[in-house]
Parts: C-alpha cells; sequence; structure tokens
C-alpha cells in the first residue's frame, strides 16, 4: 500500500512541476504597460532619431528594397512607423499590449505579434530582425538573453541579419544617475531618478506619477513603477550570441566607432546567420 502512496505523491509531483514549467514558458514580460503613455511621448521620438540614424549607418543599404524586418521589442511603433515608410515590410513584437497598441495605430497594416522576446516563434522568416534602444537589457538572466538571440537565430533567412544595441557598463554610470527628474503632462505629474549597481550590475529606473483625482480639492492619485536592466558584459553578449548560432559578430561602439560621443557605452551589434 506504501508503494501506492509514493507512487501517486511521485505522479502528482511529476504534474505540478510540469506545470511549472508551463507557465514560466508562458511568462511574457509587460513592466512597460504602465508608462506606455509616457513613453511614447517622451522617450520614442529622440530613441527613434538615434536608432535611425545607426540602422543607416549598419544595416539599411545592405538590404533589398521591400526586404521583410521583424522589429523584435518594437515598443510603441517609432522606428517600425520610419521604416515602413521607407519601404520595407515590418513585423513588429512586444511583450506589452500597450506599447504594441500605440505600434499598431502608428501603422495600421503592420502585423503585430504580443509575445516574449524569450519565447517568440514565427512561421515567417526574416531578412533582418532589429532590436533597438536596449530592450534586450531587460531580460536579467543570461539563460533568457541566450533563448531570444535562439529564437531570433530561427526567424531569420539563412544569411538574415540581426542587429541591436545594448548597454555597456559605462552607459550605466554614464546615464543612469538621475535625481528626480520632474516631469509634466495632460495634468499628470511625476518624477523619475535612475540608478546602477554595480555591485549586481543591477540598472533601474522609478518612476513615480500622480494622476489628478479631483483638481478642485487637490486630491491626487500616486502610482509607482519600477523598470531594471541588466548589465552584461561583452563576453556574456558574445557567448550568447555563439551559444544561439551567430557566428559573424560586428561590434561598433557609439562613441569609439561611430562618432557620436552622447552615447558612449552604447555598442551596436550587426550578426549575420
Ligand atoms: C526601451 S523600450 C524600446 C522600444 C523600441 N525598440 C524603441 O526603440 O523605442 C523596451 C521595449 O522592450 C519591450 N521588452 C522588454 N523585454 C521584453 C521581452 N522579454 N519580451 C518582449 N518585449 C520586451 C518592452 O515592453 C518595451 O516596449
Amino acid at each position: 500500500m506504501k508503494n501506492v502512496y509514493k507512487a501517486i505523491v511521485c505522479s502528482l509531483l511529476v504534474l505540478v512541476i510540469g506545470n511549472l514549467s508551463v507557465v514560466q514558458a508562458q511568462q511574457r514580460y509587460t513592466d512597460y504597460d504602465p508608462i506606455a503613455d509616457f513613453y511614447n511621448r517622451f522617450w520614442s521620438i529622440p530613441l527613434e532619431r538615434l536608432a535611425i540614424g545607426k540602422l543607416e549607418k549598419v544595416l539599411l543599404p545592405n538590404l533589398k528594397p521591400k526586404a521583410e524586418i521583424l522589429d523584435l521589442m518594437c515598443g510603441t511603433g517609432h522606428i517600425a512607423a520610419t521604416l515602413h515608410q521607407k519601404g520595407f515590410r515590418m513585423t513588429g513584437l512586444d511583450g506589452s499590449a500597450k506599447m504594441l497598441e500605440y505600434a499598431k495605430k502608428k501603422i495600421p497594416q503592420m502585423k503585430t505579434i504580443l509575445a516574449d522576446a524569450r519565447y517568440f516563434t514565427t512561421p515567417k522568416k526574416f531578412d533582418a530582425v532589429i532590436c533597438m534602444s536596449d530592450g534586450l537589457n531587460h531580460i536579467m538572466k543570461e539563460e533568457g538573453l541566450t533563448k531570444a538571440f535562439t529564437q531570433v537565430y530561427k526567424a531569420l533567412k539563412p544569411k538574415g541579419q540581426f542587429v541591436f544595441d545594448m548597454n555597456w557598463e559605462e552607459r550605466y554610470f554614464k546615464a543612469w544617475n538621475l535625481r528626480g527628474l520632474r516631469v509634466e503632462y495632460d495634468n499628470v505629474e511625476g518624477i523619475i531618478s535612475s540608478s546602477y549597481n554595480k555591485i549586481n550590475r543591477v540598472g533601474s529606473i522609478k518612476f513615480w506619477l500622480y494622476y489628478p483625482i479631483d483638481q478642485a480639492k487637490n486630491t491626487w492619485k500616486r502610482k509607482a513603477w519600477e523598470l531594471t536592466q541588466y548589465c552584461y558584459t561583452p563576453e556574456q553578449i558574445k557567448k550568447a550570441l555563439q551559444k544561439a548560432g551567430f557566428q559573424t559578430i560586428k561590434v561598433y561602439e557609439a562613441n569609439q566607432d561611430l562618432g557620436d560621443a552622447r552615447n558612449a557605452g552604447r555598442a551596436y551589434y550587426v550578426c549575420k546567420k
């Protein structure tokens, strides 16, 4: 009888562990949902200009007209919209439904995929995949980064190109030190702070936004959010790319290789399948 109980307990454990791994496999990154409006208004446009400037140097001249591009972690779609206007056939993928809503509004004809970069699959294969504005630093574990690179590799056509940028440590030292930056829009008031912890290599941006409830009574609702990033070493990034299958990898550091001192510490990767 004892053995029967043991067998039942073991089967239950297998079931529970099996289900846990299914739940994990279905995780989706949604941290931008609460700040999608803020991002669309303040960050999307300057980041689009920065990204397009770099893509014009390292990717676009090598693509045929109307090439198929997947914009991984496309956010609110400013970059995809510009590439769409240039004639490329765009697909946008993001984990945040709210960010993707903005992207859909900008380019109604663009196919969008609500999915996590670590687990996505697409039946279609692309000439290029891009992932701009340090989105990949939001993946907090090396294993997750390798998974995302592996899915990108699978989504590319033979000889397809993968271009992305990630923050190296210099960028966190230089730019992740906001102290109570004040923002104001549509009656919303807020404060943003950022910091970098060099011991655990985690960067953090905190938002405190105050939404008016009743302006006559001066009552407000406060919402607080945090976004985090992990600072990978260049060696970790290269190792993850190689594990995923990429062998041809070129790296351009914004300041030293692309003459962009303001963005020192931002590294642009151009990888070929
Ligand atoms: C800094 S924004 C960049 C957005 C866009 N690429 C741009 O340049 O404006 C980062 C984006 O990556 C998305 N993101 C972060 N981690 C993700 C993941 N694991 N899977 C899917 N999307 C993710 C966020 O939802 C957000 O829209």
